[in-house]
Protein backbone atom coordinates (compact mmCIF):
# COMPACT_ATOMS: atom_id res chain seq x y z
CA UNK A 1 0.00 0.00 0.00
CA UNK A 2 0.92 3.40 -0.34
CA UNK A 3 2.38 5.53 2.08
CA UNK A 4 0.62 9.07 3.36
CA UNK A 5 4.31 9.99 3.08
CA UNK A 6 4.59 12.18 -0.23
CA UNK A 7 7.71 9.55 -1.71
CA UNK A 8 10.24 12.84 -1.65
CA UNK A 9 9.78 13.21 1.96
CA UNK A 10 10.61 9.30 2.59
CA UNK A 11 13.58 8.64 4.91
CA UNK A 12 15.21 5.82 6.69
CA UNK A 13 12.89 6.09 9.85
CA UNK A 14 15.12 5.73 13.43
CA UNK A 15 11.76 5.83 15.01
CA UNK A 16 9.44 2.56 14.27
CA UNK A 17 5.67 3.04 12.67
CA UNK A 18 3.25 1.84 15.48
CA UNK A 19 2.10 -0.75 12.28
CA UNK A 20 3.31 -4.07 10.97
CA UNK A 21 4.81 -3.24 6.91
CA UNK A 22 2.27 -5.40 6.23
CA UNK A 23 -1.09 -4.15 8.24
CA UNK A 24 -4.05 -3.13 5.66
CA UNK A 25 -6.26 -0.52 7.32
CA UNK A 26 -10.17 -1.67 7.70
CA UNK A 27 -11.14 1.13 5.65
CA UNK A 28 -9.83 3.51 2.98
CA UNK A 29 -8.25 7.05 3.62
CA UNK A 30 -6.27 9.85 1.40
CA UNK A 31 -3.48 12.21 2.08
CA UNK A 32 -2.14 14.91 0.28
CA UNK A 33 0.49 14.93 -2.17
CA UNK A 34 3.19 17.59 -1.78
CA UNK A 35 5.13 18.64 -4.87
CA UNK A 36 8.82 18.49 -4.29
CA UNK A 37 8.86 22.16 -5.67
CA UNK A 38 6.36 23.28 -2.16
CA UNK A 39 8.90 23.63 0.61
CA UNK A 40 6.76 25.47 3.03
CA UNK A 41 3.38 26.46 3.08
CA UNK A 42 1.29 29.52 4.68
CA UNK A 43 -2.04 28.78 6.82
CA UNK A 44 -3.04 32.47 7.91
CA UNK A 45 -6.02 33.21 9.77
CA UNK A 46 -6.96 36.70 10.41
CA UNK A 47 -9.63 36.80 12.61
CA UNK A 48 -12.34 40.12 13.58
CA UNK A 49 -14.28 39.83 16.60
CA UNK A 50 -17.26 41.85 18.17
CA UNK A 51 -19.89 41.91 20.83
CA UNK A 52 -23.06 43.66 20.18
CA UNK A 53 -25.12 42.60 16.97
CA UNK A 54 -24.68 45.79 16.09
CA UNK A 55 -21.11 45.24 14.62
CA UNK A 56 -21.78 42.12 12.43
CA UNK A 57 -22.26 44.66 9.56
CA UNK A 58 -19.01 46.34 10.19
CA UNK A 59 -17.11 42.79 10.82
CA UNK A 60 -18.69 40.95 7.56
CA UNK A 61 -17.47 44.51 6.06
CA UNK A 62 -14.00 44.06 7.19
CA UNK A 63 -14.04 40.39 5.48
CA UNK A 64 -15.51 40.87 2.66
CA UNK A 65 -12.63 43.79 2.09
CA UNK A 66 -10.05 41.75 3.04
CA UNK A 67 -11.22 38.92 0.70
CA UNK A 68 -11.51 41.29 -1.73
CA UNK A 69 -7.67 41.55 -1.96
CA UNK A 70 -6.94 37.68 -1.99
CA UNK A 71 -7.45 37.93 -5.50
CA UNK A 72 -5.51 36.00 -8.25
CA UNK A 73 -2.85 38.58 -8.03
CA UNK A 74 -2.32 37.34 -4.36
CA UNK A 75 -1.20 33.84 -4.87
CA UNK A 76 -3.39 32.49 -2.22
CA UNK A 77 -4.14 29.05 -3.64
CA UNK A 78 -7.31 28.47 -1.30
CA UNK A 79 -9.48 30.48 1.31
CA UNK A 80 -11.96 29.70 3.38
CA UNK A 81 -14.22 31.91 6.11
CA UNK A 82 -15.54 30.72 9.32
CA UNK A 83 -17.22 31.58 11.92
CA UNK A 84 -18.02 30.69 15.89
CA UNK A 85 -18.93 32.77 19.12
CA UNK A 86 -16.13 31.76 21.82
CA UNK A 87 -16.13 31.26 25.42
CA UNK A 88 -16.86 34.61 26.33
CA UNK A 89 -19.58 35.19 23.96
CA UNK A 90 -18.22 37.10 21.34
CA UNK A 91 -19.00 36.52 17.71
CA UNK A 92 -15.80 36.02 15.70
CA UNK A 93 -15.21 35.93 11.84
CA UNK A 94 -11.69 34.15 10.38
CA UNK A 95 -10.77 34.64 7.07
CA UNK A 96 -8.35 31.71 6.47
CA UNK A 97 -6.27 31.64 2.95
CA UNK A 98 -3.77 29.45 2.30
CA UNK A 99 -0.50 29.65 0.23
CA UNK A 100 2.47 27.65 -1.21
CA UNK A 101 4.72 29.70 -1.56
CA UNK A 102 5.54 32.44 2.24
CA UNK A 103 7.93 34.81 -0.20
CA UNK A 104 4.56 34.93 -2.14
CA UNK A 105 2.16 35.43 1.05
CA UNK A 106 4.99 38.09 2.81
CA UNK A 107 4.41 40.02 -0.58
CA UNK A 108 0.64 40.27 0.02
CA UNK A 109 0.80 40.88 3.51
CA UNK A 110 3.33 43.68 2.40
CA UNK A 111 0.80 45.10 -0.30
CA UNK A 112 -0.05 48.54 0.77
CA UNK A 113 -4.08 48.48 0.71
CA UNK A 114 -3.69 45.01 2.24
CA UNK A 115 -1.08 46.51 5.65
CA UNK A 116 -3.88 49.81 5.58
CA UNK A 117 -6.64 47.61 6.42
CA UNK A 118 -4.76 44.99 8.71
CA UNK A 119 -3.51 48.07 10.51
CA UNK A 120 -7.22 50.02 9.94
CA UNK A 121 -9.28 51.31 13.49
CA UNK A 122 -12.39 49.87 13.08
CA UNK A 123 -13.47 49.90 16.95
CA UNK A 124 -13.62 45.83 16.37
CA UNK A 125 -10.74 43.15 17.85
CA UNK A 126 -8.70 41.46 15.33
CA UNK A 127 -6.03 38.78 15.20
CA UNK A 128 -3.54 37.00 13.03
CA UNK A 129 -2.21 33.58 13.16
CA UNK A 130 0.10 33.21 11.07
CA UNK A 131 1.73 29.36 10.69
CA UNK A 132 4.39 28.42 8.16
CA UNK A 133 5.14 24.96 8.67
CA UNK A 134 7.88 23.21 6.21
CA UNK A 135 6.83 20.37 4.13
CA UNK A 136 7.63 17.51 6.69
CA UNK A 137 5.80 19.02 9.32
CA UNK A 138 2.42 18.47 7.76
CA UNK A 139 -0.01 15.69 7.48
CA UNK A 140 -3.37 15.62 6.20
CA UNK A 141 -6.09 13.01 5.78
CA UNK A 142 -9.58 12.58 4.18
CA UNK A 143 -11.83 10.15 4.29
CA UNK A 144 -13.05 10.14 0.71
CA UNK A 145 -11.93 10.12 -2.19
CA UNK A 146 -14.34 13.08 -3.81
CA UNK A 147 -13.07 16.11 -2.45
CA UNK A 148 -10.38 17.45 -0.25
CA UNK A 149 -10.86 20.21 1.53
CA UNK A 150 -8.15 23.20 3.22
CA UNK A 151 -4.95 22.66 2.84
CA UNK A 152 -5.80 19.35 0.57
CA UNK A 153 -7.21 22.34 -1.80
CA UNK A 154 -4.38 24.61 -1.95
CA UNK A 155 -1.99 21.44 -2.40
CA UNK A 156 -4.19 19.79 -5.29
CA UNK A 157 -3.20 16.45 -5.74
CA UNK A 158 -4.42 13.57 -3.54
CA UNK A 159 -2.33 9.94 -2.66
CA UNK A 160 -3.60 6.69 -3.47
CA UNK A 161 -5.29 5.15 -0.16
CA UNK A 162 -2.98 5.44 2.58
CA UNK A 163 -1.59 2.86 4.76
CA UNK A 164 -1.17 4.71 8.00
CA UNK A 165 -4.19 5.52 9.50
CA UNK A 166 -7.43 3.51 11.35
CA UNK A 167 -5.24 2.76 14.58
CA UNK A 168 -4.04 5.34 17.58
CA UNK A 169 -0.60 6.93 16.45
CA UNK A 170 -1.73 7.01 12.77
CA UNK A 171 -0.90 11.05 12.45
CA UNK A 172 2.61 10.99 14.10
CA UNK A 173 3.17 8.21 11.62
CA UNK A 174 1.99 10.13 8.67
CA UNK A 175 4.67 13.18 9.44
CA UNK A 176 7.80 12.85 7.41
CA UNK A 177 9.73 14.76 9.86
CA UNK A 178 8.42 12.12 12.77
CA UNK A 179 10.54 8.93 10.86
CA UNK A 180 13.12 10.50 12.37
CA UNK A 181 12.16 13.19 15.73
CA UNK A 182 10.14 12.38 17.92
CA UNK A 183 8.46 15.99 18.45
CA UNK A 184 8.99 16.86 22.16
CA UNK A 185 8.09 20.33 23.29
CA UNK A 186 10.59 22.63 24.13
CA UNK A 187 10.87 25.95 25.31
CA UNK A 188 7.57 28.42 26.77
CA UNK A 189 5.00 30.90 25.26
CA UNK A 190 6.40 34.52 25.14
CA UNK A 191 4.24 37.49 25.28
CA UNK A 192 4.89 40.82 24.18
CA UNK A 193 2.14 43.91 25.43
CA UNK A 194 2.97 47.07 23.70
CA UNK A 195 0.30 49.42 26.06
CA UNK A 196 -1.75 50.41 23.50
CA UNK A 197 -4.13 47.00 22.83
CA UNK A 198 -1.42 44.89 20.72
CA UNK A 199 -0.16 41.40 22.37
CA UNK A 200 2.11 39.75 20.43
CA UNK A 201 2.46 36.12 20.93
CA UNK A 202 5.63 33.94 20.73
CA UNK A 203 5.25 30.43 20.07
CA UNK A 204 7.80 27.87 21.37
CA UNK A 205 8.96 24.90 19.67
CA UNK A 206 6.82 21.66 18.46
CA UNK A 207 3.55 23.45 18.90
CA UNK A 208 1.03 21.21 17.64
CA UNK A 209 -2.19 22.66 15.53
CA UNK A 210 -5.15 20.51 14.37
CA UNK A 211 -7.53 21.09 11.81
CA UNK A 212 -10.54 18.89 11.66
CA UNK A 213 -13.62 18.81 9.69
CA UNK A 214 -16.74 17.60 9.13
CA UNK A 215 -18.94 17.94 5.88
CA UNK A 216 -21.89 16.85 6.11
CA UNK A 217 -24.02 18.67 3.13
CA UNK A 218 -23.62 15.26 0.91
CA UNK A 219 -25.59 13.16 3.45
CA UNK A 220 -29.43 12.42 3.13
CA UNK A 221 -31.81 10.17 4.77
CA UNK A 222 -31.08 8.55 7.82
CA UNK A 223 -27.36 9.15 7.64
CA UNK A 224 -27.91 13.22 7.95
CA UNK A 225 -30.45 12.17 10.58
CA UNK A 226 -27.70 10.50 12.53
CA UNK A 227 -25.39 12.89 12.45
CA UNK A 228 -27.14 15.89 13.44
CA UNK A 229 -29.28 13.99 15.79
CA UNK A 230 -26.52 11.77 17.64
CA UNK A 231 -22.94 12.80 16.03
CA UNK A 232 -23.04 16.44 16.14
CA UNK A 233 -24.19 16.70 19.76
CA UNK A 234 -21.54 14.67 21.16
CA UNK A 235 -18.64 16.21 18.31
CA UNK A 236 -20.24 19.90 20.41
CA UNK A 237 -19.85 18.66 24.01
CA UNK A 238 -15.93 17.85 23.24
CA UNK A 239 -15.24 20.67 21.57
CA UNK A 240 -16.87 22.50 24.54
CA UNK A 241 -14.50 20.49 26.55
CA UNK A 242 -11.83 21.42 25.05
CA UNK A 243 -12.38 24.90 24.61
CA UNK A 244 -13.57 25.10 28.37
CA UNK A 245 -10.95 22.85 30.18
CA UNK A 246 -8.85 21.93 27.09
CA UNK A 247 -5.79 23.26 29.49
CA UNK A 248 -5.69 19.77 31.28
CA UNK A 249 -4.70 18.30 28.36
CA UNK A 250 -2.40 20.31 27.20
CA UNK A 251 -5.00 22.33 25.11
CA UNK A 252 -3.95 25.72 24.56
CA UNK A 253 -7.56 26.89 22.82
CA UNK A 254 -10.07 25.49 20.83
CA UNK A 255 -12.23 26.47 17.97
CA UNK A 256 -15.68 25.03 17.38
CA UNK A 257 -16.19 26.96 13.75
CA UNK A 258 -18.65 26.71 11.06
CA UNK A 259 -17.73 27.75 7.56
CA UNK A 260 -20.15 30.80 6.17
CA UNK A 261 -19.97 32.54 2.91
CA UNK A 262 -19.02 36.02 2.28
CA UNK A 263 -22.15 37.24 3.59
CA UNK A 264 -22.16 35.12 6.64
CA UNK A 265 -24.68 32.23 5.62
CA UNK A 266 -23.54 29.11 7.23
CA UNK A 267 -22.68 26.13 5.08
CA UNK A 268 -23.09 22.39 5.60
CA UNK A 269 -19.84 22.29 6.89
CA UNK A 270 -17.70 22.85 10.46
CA UNK A 271 -14.03 22.24 11.92
CA UNK A 272 -12.71 21.72 15.45
CA UNK A 273 -9.22 24.26 15.25
CA UNK A 274 -6.88 23.70 18.29
CA UNK A 275 -3.61 24.30 19.40
CA UNK A 276 -1.82 22.27 21.23
CA UNK A 277 1.53 22.06 23.63
CA UNK A 278 2.59 18.71 21.60
CA UNK A 279 1.14 16.20 19.36
CA UNK A 280 1.90 13.98 22.02
CA UNK A 281 -0.91 15.94 24.33
CA UNK A 282 -2.99 15.69 21.42
CA UNK A 283 -2.67 12.45 20.72
CA UNK A 284 -3.18 11.52 24.52
CA UNK A 285 -6.75 12.94 24.43
CA UNK A 286 -7.96 11.84 20.76
CA UNK A 287 -6.91 8.17 22.32
CA UNK A 288 -7.76 8.47 26.31
CA UNK A 289 -9.95 11.10 26.58
CA UNK A 290 -14.01 10.10 27.28
CA UNK A 291 -14.74 13.08 24.98
CA UNK A 292 -12.87 12.18 21.59
CA UNK A 293 -13.82 8.26 22.58
CA UNK A 294 -17.53 8.93 22.72
CA UNK A 295 -17.08 11.53 19.07
CA UNK A 296 -15.09 8.42 17.67
CA UNK A 297 -17.25 5.50 19.31
CA UNK A 298 -20.72 7.35 18.34
CA UNK A 299 -19.38 7.76 14.15
CA UNK A 300 -18.14 3.97 14.91
CA UNK A 301 -21.31 2.36 15.80
CA UNK A 302 -23.52 4.52 13.32
CA UNK A 303 -20.79 3.56 10.48
CA UNK A 304 -21.62 0.24 11.06
CA UNK A 305 -25.55 0.93 11.42
CA UNK A 306 -25.05 2.37 7.95
CA UNK A 307 -23.03 -0.48 6.56
CA UNK A 308 -20.56 1.29 6.24
CA UNK A 309 -21.99 3.28 3.16
CA UNK A 310 -21.24 7.00 4.07
CA UNK A 311 -21.44 10.43 2.31
CA UNK A 312 -20.36 12.32 5.24
CA UNK A 313 -16.95 13.54 4.40
CA UNK A 314 -14.21 13.81 7.59
CA UNK A 315 -11.10 15.24 7.34
CA UNK A 316 -7.59 17.05 9.01
CA UNK A 317 -4.49 18.59 8.87
CA UNK A 318 -2.56 18.91 11.66
CA UNK A 319 1.12 20.78 11.83
CA UNK A 320 3.72 21.07 14.15
CA UNK A 321 5.78 24.15 13.91
CA UNK A 322 9.28 25.71 15.40
CA UNK A 323 9.13 28.89 17.27
CA UNK A 324 9.77 30.72 13.86
CA UNK A 325 7.18 29.29 12.15
CA UNK A 326 4.44 30.44 14.60
CA UNK A 327 3.18 34.26 14.79
CA UNK A 328 0.52 35.79 16.83
CA UNK A 329 -0.91 38.98 17.00
CA UNK A 330 -4.27 40.24 18.96
CA UNK A 331 -5.43 44.22 18.47
CA UNK A 332 -7.96 44.92 20.49
CA UNK A 333 -9.06 41.71 21.66
CA UNK A 334 -10.48 40.59 24.88
CA UNK A 335 -8.03 39.12 27.22
CA UNK A 336 -9.48 35.94 26.94
CA UNK A 337 -8.91 35.60 23.12
CA UNK A 338 -6.64 32.48 21.60
CA UNK A 339 -3.13 32.66 22.89
CA UNK A 340 -4.22 35.61 25.38
CA UNK A 341 -6.13 33.29 27.76
CA UNK A 342 -2.45 31.55 28.71
CA UNK A 343 -0.90 35.14 29.32
CA UNK A 344 0.24 35.64 33.02
CA UNK A 345 -2.03 37.91 34.41
C1 LIG B 1 -17.41 14.16 13.83
C2 LIG B 1 -16.19 14.43 14.28
C3 LIG B 1 -15.09 13.43 14.44
C4 LIG B 1 -15.08 12.10 14.18
C5 LIG B 1 -16.20 11.24 13.62
C6 LIG B 1 -13.77 11.61 14.53
C7 LIG B 1 -13.35 10.31 14.39
C8 LIG B 1 -12.04 9.92 14.31
C9 LIG B 1 -11.57 8.73 13.70
C10 LIG B 1 -12.46 7.69 13.02
C11 LIG B 1 -10.23 8.73 13.79
C12 LIG B 1 -9.28 7.66 13.24
C13 LIG B 1 -9.03 8.10 11.79
C14 LIG B 1 -8.12 7.18 11.01
O1 LIG B 1 -6.93 7.11 11.34
O2 LIG B 1 -8.62 6.52 10.07
C15 LIG B 1 -9.86 9.93 14.48
C16 LIG B 1 -8.56 10.30 14.76
C17 LIG B 1 -8.22 11.50 15.35
N1 LIG B 1 -9.06 12.50 15.74
FE1 LIG B 1 -11.05 12.52 15.56
N2 LIG B 1 -13.02 12.63 15.03
C18 LIG B 1 -13.78 13.76 14.97
C19 LIG B 1 -13.40 15.02 15.37
C20 LIG B 1 -12.16 15.34 15.87
C21 LIG B 1 -11.77 16.64 16.31
C22 LIG B 1 -12.66 17.89 16.23
C23 LIG B 1 -10.47 16.56 16.71
C24 LIG B 1 -9.56 17.59 17.30
C25 LIG B 1 -9.89 18.83 17.60
C26 LIG B 1 -10.05 15.20 16.51
C27 LIG B 1 -8.78 14.71 16.77
C28 LIG B 1 -8.31 13.52 16.29
C29 LIG B 1 -6.91 13.14 16.24
C30 LIG B 1 -5.72 13.97 16.75
C31 LIG B 1 -6.85 11.88 15.66
C32 LIG B 1 -5.59 11.08 15.35
C33 LIG B 1 -5.29 10.17 16.48
C34 LIG B 1 -4.02 9.37 16.25
O3 LIG B 1 -3.49 9.34 15.14
O4 LIG B 1 -3.55 8.74 17.21
N3 LIG B 1 -11.09 14.49 16.01
N4 LIG B 1 -10.97 10.64 14.80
Amino acid sequence: MDSSITPHLACPRSRPRRIADDYVPPYPAWSARIDPAIGQVVMASYGVQWRGPGDADAALAHVGALRAMLDAASGARHVDLARYVDEAGYDTLVLQPYWTDPAVFRRWEGRTDVAALLAADTGLGHFREILTPTAERLETLYSTEDEMEGLGRALERRSPPVQEHAYWGSARDRFPIAQTDALEPTGQLGFAADGAGRVTVRGHDNIAIIRSGQDWGPTGGEERRLYLAEIEPVLRAGMDFLRDRGGECGCYLNRYMRIVDLDGTPQEKSFGWSYWRSLGDMETWSEAHPSHLAIFGTFMRIVQQLNFDLKLRLWHEVYVVTSDQQLYDYRNCHPDTGFLKQMPR
